[in-house]
């Protein structure tokens, strides 16, 4: 637990945190702080007196993000063991992390006494390697999710907007509220994939950040290459777009946003090891952009944002491409088997480049209950405003035989 004291006209009050991971604090303290306010230490016992009146409004107005119904609390709900529950909700590698990162972590867990090295330069030094770049235009994170806020800590403010597809990840407008900024939604297309070109007539002088999710999430569309270009082409030079690849491992083709990067053009290439890697749990991801913009970020990073475990693991995962190959022909061959299924019962899907498909179930609460009764945990999308749909990440062979079989009773039920 981490205890801050804000001290605001020289009194000092106390605000509490129940985790203590220094990336979240500091996600938390831009909505607290503000001119005339500073944290100045740790220690305490949180005062009954409300601090809301103290707070910024617009990270009052915050709707927490909602996560994948964790196994744990199932299993105490239904009172079931762990190992019965199927959790197909939160877009997880089915195979776990490759083996040569869990011997990394091991290895590097000797060692955990000692702070990380804060900039990651073994393992930026392999991504530069790996993408052809140097290694100043390239930056890690506590998963793509501190990345993506990186971003929007740099440049997001009171009077400035960001432009992302309505159908895209939920960090997004997450993120405008924190920082204050607005959210300029654009309708997908009817094939649900991205309208680049009403993005590009979404972009305003106040637009500082466009996100282009690539496969998107919850969806699974894509956008190619022509598209993207022309979108590119349009880009006005006060915009960074951000593509945010966390699922391109699961695609084919992958369309080049390096090129973009390449030509310096503000463009932010971002990827995760949550997915195809299997290190969701420890939290890592990375962007490769220009040097300006690489800078930037890692001046809004904490110090010591990625723990050595998660650098270790990612540095091994790198090396092994097996592991990725394996899991994305599992993701790929299970993909397809949903998707006959889902044709032969006559139940309307979205085509997916991801390792998850977005299903038309009717009334998605009503299945997401049904299914977790069957200790099977998908993902209701009613938080999207798709209220008919169910988002199911693709499994394991067993998983998946599972998590059909709930299915077929729930749509029975
Ligand atoms: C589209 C998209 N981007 C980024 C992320 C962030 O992933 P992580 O923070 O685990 O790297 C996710 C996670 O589900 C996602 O769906």
């Amino acid at each position: 637990m981490s205890l801050f004291y804000i001290k605001r006209k020289g009194k000092p009050r106390q605000l509490q945190f129940s985790i203590c991971k220094t990336s979240r604090v500091s996600a938390l303290l831009p909505g607290y702080l503000g001119p005339g306010l500073s944290s100045i230490g740790g220690g305490g016992i949180m005062t009954p007196m409300s601090i809301l009146p103290y707070a910024h409004s617009y990270v009052q107005g915050i709707r927490a993000y909602k996560p994948g119904k964790p196994i744990s609390e199932t299993a105490r709900e239904l009172h079931m063991k762990p190992e019965d529950i199927v959790k197909l909700a939160s877009n997880e590698n089915p195979l776990g992390a490759s083996p040569l990162a869990v011997r990394a972590m091991q290895q590097a867990a000797r060692e955990i006494n000692l702070y990380p090295d804060g900039s990651s330069y073994e393992l930026r030094t392999k991504i530069a390697e790996r993408f052809g770049v140097e290694l100043d235009q390239t930056v890690v994170g506590s998963g793509g999710s501190e990345l993506i806020e990186l971003v929007c800590h740099t440049c997001l403010g009171p009077g400035t907007e960001l432009v992302a597809a309505r159908y895209s990840f939920a960090m997004y407008p997450l993120m405008c509220k924190l920082f204050g900024a607005a959210f300029v939604e654009v309708e997908n297309k009817p094939d649900w994939t991205h309208d680049l070109q009403a993005m590009l007539r979404a972009i305003t002088p106040r637009t500082r950040v466009v996100f282009v999710t690539n496969p998107t999430n919850p969806v699974g569309s894509m956008v190619q290459q022509q598209e993207l270009d022309e979108f590119m082409a349009g880009v006005p030079e006060h915009v960074i777009v951000v593509f945010d690849e966390a699922y391109i491992h699961f695609a084919d083709p992958q369309p080049d946003t390096l090129r973009y990067v390449r030509e310096g053009k503000n463009a932010v290439v971002m990827r995760t090891f949550s997915k195809a890697y299997g290190l969701a749990g420890v939290r890592i991801g990375f962007a490769v952009t220009t040097t300006e913009i690489a800078g930037l970020l890692h001046k809004v990073r904490s110090p010591f944002n990625v723990s050595s475990l998660a650098q270790a693991a990612a540095l091994a995962a790198l090396d092994d491409e097996q592991h990725v190959q394996k899991s994305v022909q599992l993701v790929r061959a299970e993909r397809k088997r949903y998707e006959e299924t889902f044709r032969a019962w006559g139940v309307p899907f979205v085509p997916s480049q991801g390792n998850f498909v977005l299903v038309n179930v009717g009334d998605g609460e009503r299945i997401f209950h049904e299914c977790l009764k069957r200790g099977v945990i998908l993902r209701p999308m009613s938080g999207y405003g798709l209220h008919e749909y169910i988002r199911i990440t693709i499994g394991s062979a067993e998983q998946n035989d599972r998590c059909l079989q709930a299915l077929g009773e729930a749509l029975k039920a």
